[in-house]
């Protein structure tokens, strides 16, 4: 197949991990007989020092010619100002709901042989693999806002509409159907009115799926059961702002924030696709970034944009058999042990792919 794919590599250890995610995929490309032709353009810090933007219209314009977006990550220090007009995190924002990708999946796994490096205890980590769907255009994030200027108020809104909710939960319910059919649904309908619209909206959509399981927590309870009981969550469905923090509460039982993909989506097979971790700026340009979250999220790629699903599972396996074999990123190194270098770790993945 032929495929034409945006590469974002953005700011800190951005480039570095797009790099391998990029020769992953052309291994793939040449391994499975596919012609797959990369672009780059410029979103985050780098856009913005060369063009006074987080997002310039020339990359909105490339990534509308493309079939997916690669993304590697925004942000850092030089642009950290609170009160900086513009911040690279715009772009992210920007480009997610230019594109409409309402859905953001972020699959989370325990790896058996990355348990001693997770805090929890061995036990509870058993069995751990769940995919969270999160509202990724909409809510809080995307609500009226004031901000504060010259007044000593500021606000934000949490809108949710019955379609917005309605089309996040029939992605999550059709994504546990092909898991262990079970969805948890997070709000806080105790207190907040949009969070009461999205269960009732939750429990409507699931009149549709009676082969699935539905459960509903309150999100500060579900922070807790999300290290108390980790393995019996399947899907977890939330709204953008909870979803966003769960997820990074999640990865701590991957181990590492450096495992984790993700995958932006809406309801054709256009999407973008990055880790979940930041730009990192600290460890940047020093070979000790792990590429995993990165080469993950292009095996989602493959799998959503593609629908190459043998070519996602070669991936994935990669991964799986380099950690198996024992070879570590800093980030998943056993306190003060040896570790390799993301190059070699990369490598490592190509040639098992
Ligand atoms: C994420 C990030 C972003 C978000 C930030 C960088 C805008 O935390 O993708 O989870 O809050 O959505
Ligand atoms: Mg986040």
């Amino acid at each position: 197949m032929d495929a034409k794919i945006l590469v974002l590599p953005g700011d800190g250890i951005g480039p570095e991990v797009t790099a391998k995610s990029v020769a992953a995929l052309e291994k793939v490309a040449s391994r499975f007989g596919h012609r797959f032709v990369f672009e780059e353009a410029l979103m985050g810090g780098i856009a913005i020092d060369k063009t006074g933007t987080a997002l310039p219209d020339e990359t909105i314009k490339a990534a509308e010619g493309c079939d997916a977006i690669l993304l590697g990550a925004v942000g850092g220090p030089k642009w950290d100002n609170p009160s900086a007009a513009v911040r690279p995190e715009q772009g992210l924002l920007k480009i997610r709901q230019h594109f409409g990708l309402f859905a953001n999946l972020r699959p989370v796994k325990a790896y058996p042989m990355l348990a001693e490096h997770a805090p929890l205890r061995r036990e509870l980590l058993e069995g751990v693999d769940m995919l969270f769907v999160r509202e990724l255009t909409g809510g809080i994030y995307f609500g009226a806002r004031q901000e504060q200027g010259e007044s000593d108020r500021a606000y934000d809104t949490m809108l949710y509409s019955v379609d917005e909710v309605k089309r996040v939960a029939d992605v999550a319910f059709r994504a546990a159907q092909g898991r262990r059919k079970k969805v948890t649904s997070i709000d806080k309908a105790n207190v907040l009115a949009a969070m009461r619209l999205w269960r009732r909206t939750v429990v409507e959509v699931h009149e549709d799926f009676s082969d699935v399981a539905l459960e509903h927590l309150l999100v500060d309870a579900a922070t807790m059961h999300m290290l108390t009981r980790p393995a019996s969550f399947d899907v977890i469905l939330a709204g953008n702002m909870f979803g966003d923090i769960l997820s990074d509460e999640a990865s701590v039982l991957a181990g590492s924030l450096g495992m984790l993909p993700s995958a932006s989506l809406r309801s054709d097979t256009f999407g973008l696709y990055e880790p979940i971790h930041g730009s990192a700026p600290d460890i940047a340009g020093q070979g000790k970034a792990n590429p995993t979250g990165t080469i993950l999220s292009a095996a989602l790629l493959l799998r959503y944009s593609l629908r190459l699903e043998a070519e996602a599972q070669a991936v994935e396996q990669a991964v799986e058999q380099t950690l198996a074999e024992g070879a570590r990123t800093a980030d998943i190194a056993p306190r003060g042990g040896p570790y390799v270098s993301t190059d070699e770790f990369a490598a490592t993945v190509l040639a098992h792919i």
